[in-house]
């Protein structure tokens, strides 16, 4: 079946979704990500089956007790759990910079001045070429089990070259973010109020058709907190929710601004203070829900970037400690991470940032839903989205168990399997 995702005076975006029935029948282990037993988060179940109609999940339960259905596929006695939720990806980009790469893993520090490298390329690029590197990379993420992606403009920073960014993005998901404030482009280094004045101005006014979200790059040499805060808030005033890009290189205002602002997401979270954690464990939200609440502000943490800058890891644990809810994304982008895997960052959050597989598991799925604020995705349950991944592996645990291995069997997208597998 076909549908139409439409946003007021944004872009229709074909959906398909499954029709008639279908049984995903001897599931070894499922992982619904609707709570059960204490301590259990990821609500696991043995020898379950679930039931998809309309794109939907309609049923989840013993094998034994499996509905008819129309079709089925047989796990096979495999693990089977929520498609993975990236939620922050930079994928609008021309060009690559693997040299710059190279040049670091020789002893360069990262220090985000590459973006205008990518700005240059990018701009230079015809939409088409545009076009093919998203749905590319959007290929590549859907193979690796991510079926809910986040897309950020940020590499255009000229009213058309973003508007046409998020154009682009929003053929591929729902949920793109409006980057202007990555870098203060070449041309308005000397001037960099005025620069700030166009993104709250034309840049958004362009921009926020094709936009759910606002980010700023809030970091010593890009966007400084006054600055942050007066695009966030011009962002906000149109509809926009907020996220912020905050401690990456280093302490800073920028967790403590998303806060303030009510961001759904501070994303990085490398360099925190106590007052940080403390500040984002006092967003929780408690509900009468069985997760038991979470922040209403996630801490988004791109272990990829770290990787890919040789950089000290975010402290997970202290934020886990402190009842703040931890997500897990890829960042992916040419400069700071050019991954588009999300097992790969469970592997990393895992062995460098002492996550407990479940907990790794939970923050690329469940996580990475709330920190886009979706409910219909990130989990197994009757009404979710019928987004799933089959593995090639008994248990959740083989993600972090067996790194850079391609365990993602099959991938259901609203109900449908996604090919080639
Ligand atoms: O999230 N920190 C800012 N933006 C990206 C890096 C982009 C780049 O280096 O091109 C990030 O790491
Ligand atoms: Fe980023």
């Amino acid at each position: 079946m076909t549908g139409f995702a439409v946003r007021p005076d944004g872009p229709a975006r074909p959906t398909v979704r499954s029709s008639g029935s279908l049984l995903v029948d001897n599931i070894g282990e499922l992982l619904t990500n609707a709570p059960g037993a204490e301590g259990d988060p990821l609500g696991l179940r043995r020898d379950a089956a679930l039931l998809i109609e309309d794109g939907e999940v309609a049923w989840v339960g013993p094998a034994r007790d499996a509905p008819p259905a129309d079709r089925r596929i047989d796990a096979g006695g495999a693990a089977v759990l929520p498609g993975f939720v990236d939620s922050h990806a930079h994928l609008v980009f021309a060009g690559d910079r693997a040299a710059e790469f190279a040049a670091r893993m020789a002893g360069e520090p990262y220090t985000g001045g590459g973006i205008r490298t990518t700005v240059g390329a990018t701009r230079a690029a015809s939409d088409g070429e545009l076009r093919a590197t998203v749905a590319r990379l959007r290929g590549e993420a859907m193979r690796q089990g991510t079926t809910t992606i986040e897309i950020k403009s940020g590499y255009g920073l000229t009213v058309a070259d973003e508007a046409r960014s998020l154009r682009i993005a929003a053929e591929f998901t729902d949920d793109t973010t409006f980057l202007g404030a990555h870098v203060v482009p070449p041309e308005y280094a000397d001037r960099p109020d005025d620069y700030v004045g166009m993104v709250c101005g034309p840049m958004l006014a362009a921009a926020a058709p094709y936009a759910r979200w606002i980010d700023v790059f809030c970091e010593r040499g890009a966007f400084d907190v006054d600055h942050a805060r007066a695009i966030l808030a011009c962002g906000q005033a149109v509809g926009l929710g907020v996220r912020v890009h905050a401690n990456q290189l280093g302490p800073g205002p920028g967790v403590r601004l998303g806060v303030e602002l009510g961001a759904a997401s501070v994303d990085h979270c490398t360099h925190l203070s106590d007052a940080d954690v403390d500040a984002l464990a006092a967003t929780r939200v408690d509900c009468m829900c069985a997760e038991g609440g979470h922040t209403a502000t996630v801490a988004t943490l791109l272990p990829g970037a770290e990787f890919s800058t040789r950089s000290p890891y975010p402290d997970a644990r202290r934020l886990l400690d402190a009842g703040v809810t931890v997500a897990l994304a890829t960042d992916c982008n040419p400069g700071s991470s050019y991954t588009s895997s999300m097992p790969f960052c469970i592997a990393l959050a895992v062995r460098e940032m002492r996550m407990t597989p479940a907990e790794a598991v939970w923050a690329a799925t469940a996580g990475g839903a709330a920190a886009l604020r979706r409910t219909d995705v990130g989990r197994l349950a009757r009404g979710a989205r019928a987004d799933l991944i089959i593995l090639d592996a008994p248990s959740h645990l083989h993600l972090a168990y067996r790194p850079g291995v391609p365990l993602i069997r099959q991938v259901l997208h609203n109900g449908v399997p996604q090919c080639p597998q």
